[in-house]
């Protein structure tokens, strides 16, 4: 018989309450959040899910939520085959997950101690942690201007943007201004399609990236998060070094942060 998932010292227990499908490989789920638990707009959880076999798996999720909100938001994408999202894609609501009681990650736009613009770079569902930094309003009062930016393989992936659009709009003169940048790599828009064409890089060393921001991606004024798929990062990185950019380090200021997904 498959044994139960119970709660631990490490873990609570928890019970997913709603499934948002975006795609047919990308969907947002919610579950109960446990009162105790804490976490700051960036982070990311630990769930864990048993496997056919019976073995716990665990796996690490950004948090979409903000981080007053009754329950706890992710966004994921289906990987055939993997051990964790092949039993997540069959969960409904009222099913069980477990929730590590420790919230980690250190991409935090408060580590950034200075600067004047705030660059958030995501691939795929790399969007998640911007999501819940965009629903808090500290960044908005810290920075002049946000940059949010978001490459998917296809139009359709470009989730939550009706709530980008929303925040957008809702922004008033004692905030910052939101310019969100979406592009997708594998098709060409079509007619007035609002969206670019191409990867984050090729944009950034095109110079496009930074005409449609209307702002200069410099060491000076400009702070950056990077989130998602490695390469990516891999290769932003030597693009902000050779713009006398550094990333932030536990005791040295710098100009960047990044998580990998993989
Ligand atoms: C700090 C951190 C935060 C993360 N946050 C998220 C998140 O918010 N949403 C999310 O979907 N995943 C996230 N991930 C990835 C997640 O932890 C799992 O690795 C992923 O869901 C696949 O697990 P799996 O066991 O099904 O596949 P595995 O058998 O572990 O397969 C892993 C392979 O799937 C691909 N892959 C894994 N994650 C992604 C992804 N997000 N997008 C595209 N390809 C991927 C890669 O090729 C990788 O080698 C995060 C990872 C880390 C380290
Ligand atoms: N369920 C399904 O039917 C299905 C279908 C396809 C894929 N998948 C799975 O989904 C995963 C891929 O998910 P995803 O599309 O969200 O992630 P992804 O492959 O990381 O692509 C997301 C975005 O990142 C860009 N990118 C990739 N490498 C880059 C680099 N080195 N520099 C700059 N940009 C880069 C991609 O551009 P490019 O397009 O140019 O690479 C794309 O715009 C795979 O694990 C795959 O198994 C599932």
């Amino acid at each position: 018989m498959q044994p139960a998932l119970q709660s631990s010292e490490r873990a609570t227990l928890e019970s997913i309450s709603a499934i948002r499908t975006w795609t047919p490989g990308l969907y947002s789920f919610k579950t109960t959040r446990p009162p105790e638990y804490r976490f700051a707009a960036g982070q990311y959880a630990r769930l864990g899910l048993l496997t056919p076999q019976g073995h716990l798996v665990w796996r690490a999720y950004s948090i979409v939520s903000a981080s007053t909100d009754d329950e706890l938001e992710y966004y994921v994408i289906d990987v055939p085959g993997g051990a964790f999202t092949s039993q997540l894609r069959q969960l409904v609501p009222g099913d069980p997950i477990l929730l590590d009681r420790q919230s980690l990650g250190v991409m935090l736009p408060e580590r950034f101690t200075d600067g004047e613009d705030l660059w958030m770079l995501a691939t795929g569902t790399g969007l998640g942690p911007f999501i819940a930094i965009l629903r808090e309003a500290t960044v908005w009062q810290r920075f002049r201007h946000l940059v949010l930016v978001h490459s998917v393989r296809h139009p359709e992936e470009f989730s939550y943007r009706d709530e980008l659009l929303e925040l957008q709009r809702a922004h008033d003169s004692e905030m910052a201004e939101l310019r969100l940048l979406q592009t997708c790599t594998r098709v060409q828009p079509v007619g007035e399609e609002a969206h670019l064409h191409g990867r984050i890089t090729t944009l950034l060393q095109n110079g496009e990236l930074e005409r449609h921001a209307g702002l200069k991606l410099m060491a000076e004024s400009s702070r950056v998060m990077l989130c998602g798929n490695p390469a990516m990062i891999d290769e932003m990185r030597e693009l902000l070094k050779e713009r006398g950019m550094r990333p932030v380090r536990r005791d040295t200021p710098g100009q960047y942060l990044a998580e990998n997904y993989w």
